[in-house]
């Protein structure tokens, strides 16, 4: 969408720190205080001669992200080392809303979707909140940010698919529990799509508000080029985040995705 040079607000740094969280993800630690950031907001990574791809933001300073190897950009991003230079614009999009008489809340991450959730659980842990959070993962290899979260949570549940690690099934089991308990002023999660739709509608059955972080295939990032769309709502500028209960309205949510072109999948 942007020329080389003509990027509106970008800003270059260079690379502080890398490290593999596992077989899969990387962590790449930025030498920049992104100070006006917010958690569950994101950054737009432009790797020149690549492509520019969506991040979340873990940490403000030093400036976080964590990467899977999945494609073209997120395999070059996780090949950077220290002291070269990248690329990025931000903070975007909407964070997740903590009320100040908030005292107790929830936070479910699946896969990468655990890196917005630590900064989340750490800014509240500053503000004096109680915190606990289940993570989850296809098998014990794919659990990240486990350790980190310890240190500002109360109490952290794991869990896996094949229980290689924490307790085996989704995080679904050991989140329907403690919602149940009805102990928490709000539970935020944000992972694959079917899972942040069941934890909605859960938490809508028990009357706790909700809010899910959700993903969408993003161009500009700034709500012009619409390629994010999620049912009439772009996921850039009005998402990120959403409440659960606008999410389940959105017709999109949990069903269907548009790709690079504009192509909606079901
Ligand atoms: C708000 C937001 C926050 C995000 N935060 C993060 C983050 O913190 N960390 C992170 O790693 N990614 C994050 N993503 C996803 C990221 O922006 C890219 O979509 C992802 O890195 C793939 O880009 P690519 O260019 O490497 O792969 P592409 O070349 O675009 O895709 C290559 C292939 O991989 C498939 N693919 C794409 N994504 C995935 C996936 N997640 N798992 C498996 N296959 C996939 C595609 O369908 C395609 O077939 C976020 C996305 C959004 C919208
Ligand atoms: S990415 Fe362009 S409108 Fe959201």
């Amino acid at each position: 969408m942007f020329e080389e040079g003509t990027r509106l607000g970008m800003k270059s740094a260079k690379v502080k720190r890398t490290f593999a969280e596992n077989y899969r993800v990387t962590t790449v630690e930025i030498d920049h205080a992104m100070e006006e950031a917010n958690p569950g907001q994101f950054i737009m990574v432009w790797m020149p001669g690549i492509g520019e791809k969506p991040m979340s933001i873990g940490n403000r300073y030093p400036l976080t992200i964590s990467v899977a190897n999945v494609g073209k950009v997120s395999e070059a991003i996780g090949k950077l080392k220290a002291g070269e230079m990248i690329s990025f614009r931000g903070p975007l999009g909407k964070p997740f809303a903590v009320e100040k008489s908030f005292r107790r809340i929830l936070v479910i991450g699946g896969g990468y979707g655990v890196v917005p959730m630590y900064f989340l659980a750490k800014s509240a842990r500053e503000n004096g909140l109680e915190i606990v959070s289940v993570i989850g993962g296809k098998t014990g290899k794919d659990i990240i940010y486990e350790k980190q979260l310890f240190a500002v949570c109360r109490e952290v549940y794991v869990t896996t698919d094949d229980g290689t690690r924490g307790k085996k099934g989704t995080v679904m089991s050991e989140a329907e529990t403690l919602i149940s308990s009805k102990g928490f002023d709000c539970v935020y999660c944000c992972g694959p799509e079917r899972m942040m739709q069941a934890i909605a509608l859960f938490c809508e059955m028990h009357s706790i508000p909700c809010q899910v972080s959700v993903e969408r295939y993003m161009k500009c990032g700034v709500g012009v080029c619409g390629s994010c769309d999620i049912g009439g709502k772009t996921c850039c500028k009005d998402g990120p985040v959403f409440s659960g209960e606008d999410a389940l309205k959105l017709a999109d949510f949990g069903k269907a995705h548009h790709d690079a072109s504009g192509k909606r999948t079901v």
